[in-house]
Order: structure tokens, then sequence, then C-alpha cells
């Protein structure tokens, strides 16, 4: 077996994504033959002791508690940036001045200026980077992908996506902080826009191609709430719910829909395309089927069918099991890593780099000055 190139990982932050993207890297090389075997050399965290239990628990070779030494550290060849919004500028530019690899977590930044800046400084550092729009890599949205590339579907007409949540509905849930700083527009950007349909408009804008025009509507239902930095109750700064048609530049037209406040619903991540000769749907909650009608099909048997994306020719589903034994949610970053490694083995980028996030926070930005304006936005 030919020799591995190590590639050393520098990993800042200890949580949710932390903990996928680590996971990521530990399957990969069981899964996927690459050029690269990557190490966990580093993990940064601000609390020396959860962060040690977090290297004992994943594998990592050794802590620190200031992302400066991880960027800083000629070991580290690759910088993972999985920390809260508003610090993924200040470390990715540092990372790129310092010549590193960078996989940065969604959104790109908090706002499109933050993310030019970000995709500024890895273009002229000419470093590697990608961000971690993972759902791209979930099996059936990619044979969806394949489908619409293959014109499948012909003239795309509708595109539709839903991402619904129920978490913030009391009141009582606190902004800020270590658990809710999603709900601080300071560290978040926005609400659900940045956070949730970020991920749709990647998804769109790789599937059906760019947006033209945006028509949107935010409201913010619980208008105030306690800090749990201060203490105090605070004026809330974020859309708790969203809600945008569009234009697309191929003539289609788009509807999209993101709330936090959907009782029952907790990642219901949903998309719906209708074209000339047929539609595909999926559902983030039965992940592994992608639902498909073809209009060509003979009379007597047209209908939706549900497909199992779970066969070797289907995408990714080679290196995995047997047909008919599905995966799950935590492969989506597994195959991100894959496609990451195997480009950076070429010297070349997976995608969506800095540059696609960047149209995608565009689009976000759009969406709240419509909102905000009350008016028509063209991209
Ligand atoms: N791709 C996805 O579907 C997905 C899902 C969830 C989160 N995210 C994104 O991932 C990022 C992290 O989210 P999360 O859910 O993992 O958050 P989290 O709150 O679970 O974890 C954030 C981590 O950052 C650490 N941290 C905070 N400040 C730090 C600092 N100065 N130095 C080092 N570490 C620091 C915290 O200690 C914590 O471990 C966010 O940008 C979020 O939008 C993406």
């Amino acid at each position: 077996m030919a020799t591995k190139k190590k590639l050393n990982i520098g990993m800042i932050g200890r949580g949710f994504m932390a903990k996928a993207h680590s996971n990521a890297f530990r399957r990969v090389g069981n899964f996927f033959d690459l050029a690269y075997e990557p190490v966990l050399k580093t993990v940064c965290g601000t609390n020396e002791a959860g962060t040690k239990a977090f290297a004992d628990s994943w594998g990592y070779e050794s802590v620190a508690t200031d992302w400066r030494r991880v960027v800083e550290d000629k070991n580290i060849d690759l910088v993972e940036i999985c920390v809260p919004n508003n610090l993924h500028a200040e470390i990715a530019i540092a990372a790129a001045e310092a010549g590193k690899m960078i996989i940065c977590e969604k959104p790109l930044a908090r706002d499109a200026a933050e993310a030019l800046t970000m995709t500024e400084a890895v273009e002229k550092a000419g470093v590697l980077n990608f961000v971690s729009f993972n759902y791209r890599r979930i099996p059936a949205v990619t044979l969806a992908k394949k489908l619409i590339d293959e014109g499948k579907l012909g003239k795309i007409f509708h595109y539709r996506a839903n991402f619904l949540q129920d978490w913030t509905i009391s009141a009582d849930v606190p902004q800020g902080g270590k658990d809710t700083w999603r709900l601080d527009a300071k560290t978040a950007g926005s609400g659900v826009t940045g956070d949730l349909l970020a991920h749709c408009i990647d998804i769109a804008l790789w599937q059906n191609g760019p947006i033209t025009d945006i028509n949107a509507m935010t409201e913010t239902f619980v208008k105030e709430r306690k800090s749990a930095d201060t203490g105090k109750v605070e004026p809330v700064k974020i859309d708790d719910a969203c809600t945008f048609f569009c234009r697309f530049a191929n003539g289609s037209m788009g509807n999209f829909e993101s709330t936090r406040y959907a009782r029952g619903h907790k990642a219901l991540f949903t998309f719906e395309i209708n074209g000339e000769k047929a539609s595909i749907k999926w559902d983030l909650h039965d992940l592994h089927r992608l639902q498909y009608f073809d209009h060509r099909d003979e009379g007597i048997v047209r209908g939706w069918r549900s497909i199992h994306v779970s066969d070797g020719d289907q995408p990714y589903m080679s290196h995995w099991w047997v047909p008919g034994l599905q995966i799950g949610y935590e492969h989506s970053f597994v195959h991100q890593v894959a496609d990451f490694l195997e480009a950076a083995a070429k010297g070349e980028n997976a995608r969506p780099t800095f540059r696609d996030a960047y149209e995608t926070s565009r689009v976000c930005d759009a969406i709240l000055k419509s909102a905000t304006d009350g008016q028509w936005v063209s991209l």
C-alpha cells in the first residue's frame, strides 16, 4: 500500500460541529482511499479541562486554549473553524495569512461584507478553502443534483424549500451566552436567514443556478429576551422567521420558508423542484430517500416513486455497506472531508469554496434588506 501523506488538523471549537468534523476525519480513511491521512493534531477550546476531555475522547494529540496558537503552529496544515459565526472572519483571515488550508463552518460570515473580506484573504493567500454546507453531500441530495444536471427534469418551473424548527418558542429562552449565541445578532449575524435558510440557498444555487430578484418578509415573535451574557432583558435583533420568494436566472420561481416557531418540527429541511418532464422532492427526516415523478413513465404505472438511495451506483454509496443498507446525517461530513482531501491532493478546491459561500451570503443580505425595506431587491 502506498504511504499516505499526513495532514495535521487544528480543530477550533469543541461543540456540535467539532464533533461532526472530528468523527468525519476519524472515519474517512476507512471508507475512502485517499492520498492524505488526516491526523487529529490539536483541538482548541476556551475551557482547558473541557477541551482536554474532548481531546481524549476524539484522539487529539494536544490541546490549545487560544486559537492563535493553532493558526501559528507550523505543524498544522488544515485549520477547521467550528466556532460561533462572529469568530469565523478573524480566524480565517489569520489562517489564510499563515498559509493554512481552511474548512469553515457555515454561514461563512455574519454578512456578505465580512464574507467578501474572508474570500479575498484566502484567494490572495492562494490557500485551499471550503465551507461546510454538508447537506449537499447527503447521497439523495447529490442524486437530485445529478438528475437536474442530466436534464431529467427538463425546464425548471418551481423551486421550493423549507427549514422548520421549534426550539425558541418559549420567551424564557435567553439570547447570547454559550448555548444560545444563535439568538444574539452580534454573534450570529442574523437569525433563521443565516442559520437555516443559508443551507437551503446553498443547495438551491448549486442545483438551480443564480437568484436574480428577491421579495422577503421576516418576523421576530419574541421582541425581548434576557441576555445570558449580561443578565439584562434586551431587544432581540435576529429574525425568528423568514419567508421569501424569488426569481432564478433560469426563469424559475422560488419559494422559501424558515422558522424556529413551527411547533412539532425539529429540523424539517425539505425541497421540491418541479420541471417540465419530472419533479423531485426530498426531506431531511427521511434523508436517504428521493421522491421522483417522471411524466414520461407509461401512464398505467405513472406516479411518485420513492428511491431508496443505497445502491452502489448512487452517489457515495459504493463506499459503504451493501445495497439496501442506508447511512445517516454524519456521513455527509465524511463525504465532504473525502471530497476536500481528494481535491487537496491535486492542489484543487472542493466546492463550495469561500467564493461560493459569499454568493449565499449575498442572497441572505438581499433577503434581510428586502424584509426591512418592504421592497423587491435585485442581486
Ligand atoms: N453544517 C451544519 O449543518 C451546522 C450545524 C450546526 C452548526 N453549524 C455552524 O458551526 C459553527 C459552530 O456551531 P456549533 O453548533 O458547533 O456551536 P457550539 O455552540 O456547539 O460550539 C461552539 C464551540 O466554539 C467554542 N468557542 C467559542 N469561542 C471560542 C474561542 N474564542 N476559541 C475557541 N473556541 C471557542 C465553544 O467553546 C464551543 O465548543 C457555527 O458557525 C454554526 O453556524 C453548522
